[in-house]
């Protein structure tokens, strides 16, 4: 994940739960790991390197997409903030230089949730970890505004704090880390930014409790080390808690529909909905019809080779559910 946190009541103010369980701490070499992490890095964890991923020099001037996203839903409604706009983003996987995003436009306000669809490889997860400035990739191209600043400017913990969230298609196991102690130093990063006092362990706990009920999720995966051994739904379950937890104006969901049985489905996709307030936004990444069901979105776009070439409301989804990708390819 990186972090945020929907403009929760409880980041603001921290109220207690009134009886709270007992936190069930276990003494554990992750506590002395803790202290030693200045206080946003928690968020880097996720990432696999702490190379930042700014702006490359050698942007090129010009560089604009075929397409671009058709006028959105919210572009009638003026007073809405805006949150997110991506113009004609192009970026390459660091190492080999190979250009997987070429020219994404976006636009996402206050309020909306907005679903990436399209075919495996197509370059959903590039675009998500672009914006959250994972280090395997380089952006050559285009700009994009988070909350009036220049996102691509921004180093990917500052990002994290200034209210993006992601949550992995692939979840990064962190060992030596327990999940509690995470959330906490992740947490406590981001009230440090708003100037608020650090939780301690049982304060923390008792901010953290209901968040666990919120994924139904059994409070022995809070000492275990960061996503290590989970099973792939009890992964997706963890990233919603962090995301419960953290909060965000924009979260970015990477398929937490894959993989989960029904009832975690449900809890997952509840959980999501019960997070949604008028004033953030998901952009979620999925395969399914179904997730769109339970989450709904304001509209989907269809991204193809790197750029998102349509955009539409939940009939998109439900042509690609009955006929496939060859179905949106024709004239809509
Ligand atoms: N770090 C990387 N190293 C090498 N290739 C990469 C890297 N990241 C992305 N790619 C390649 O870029 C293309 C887009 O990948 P991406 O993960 O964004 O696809 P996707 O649309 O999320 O697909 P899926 O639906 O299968 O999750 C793929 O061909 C992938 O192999
Ligand atoms: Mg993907």
């Amino acid at each position: 994940m990186a972090l945020s946190v929907f403009h929760h009541p409880s980041l603001t103010l921290p109220s207690p739960p009134p009886q709270p369980s007992p936190p069930s701490l276990r003494p554990s070499p992750s506590n002395s790991l803790q202290f030693t992490l200045p206080a946003p890095r928690p968020l880097l964890l996720l990432l696999r390197s702490s190379r930042p991923n700014r702006r490359h020099s050698s942007l090129r001037a010009g560089l604009s997409s075929a397409v671009d996203s058709p006028p959105q839903t919210s572009g009638s409604q003026p007073e809405k903030k805006l949150i997110l706009q991506v113009r004609d983003l192009t970026a390459v996987i660091a190492e080999s230089k190979q250009e997987i995003l070429k020219g994404v436009n976006l636009t996402v306000y206050e309020g909306e949730v907005h679903a990436v669809m399209g075919k495996n490889g197509s370059g959903k997860s590039t675009f998500a970890k672009v914006l959250v400035g994972h280090p395997d990739y380089e952006v050559t191209g285009g700009s994009v505004v988070f909350k009036g600043q220049d996102l691509l400017e921004m180093e990917a913990d500052e990002r994290s704090l200034a209210g993006l969230f992601m949550s992995f298609q692939s979840p990064v196991e962190i060992p030596g880390v327990s999940n509690i102690n995470f959330l906490r130093m992740a947490y406590n990063a981001k009230r440090e930014k708003l100037g608020l006092p650090e939780l301690g362990v049982f304060e923390f706990y008792a901010y953290l409790y209901p968040k666990l009920e919120l994924v139904n999720m059994k409070t022995d995966f809070l000492d275990r080390n960061v996503n290590e051994g989970f099973s792939g739904g009890e992964k997706k379950r963890n990233e919603i808690l962090q995301l419960a937890v953290l909060g965000a104006e924009l979260a970015l969901l990477d398929e937490i529909d894959s993989g989960l049985d029904v009832d975690a489905f449900q809890d997952v996709a509840k959980a999501v909905n019960g997070l949604l307030t008028p004033t953030n936004s998901v952009l979620l990444i999925t395969h399914y019809l179904r997730l769109l069901q339970f989450i709904k979105p304001t509209c989907i776009h269809i991204m193809e080779n790197g750029k998102i070439v349509k955009t539409g409301d939940i009939s998109l989804a439900e042509a690609l559910e009955k006929d496939g990708y060859e179905a949106i390819a024709k004239p809509h």
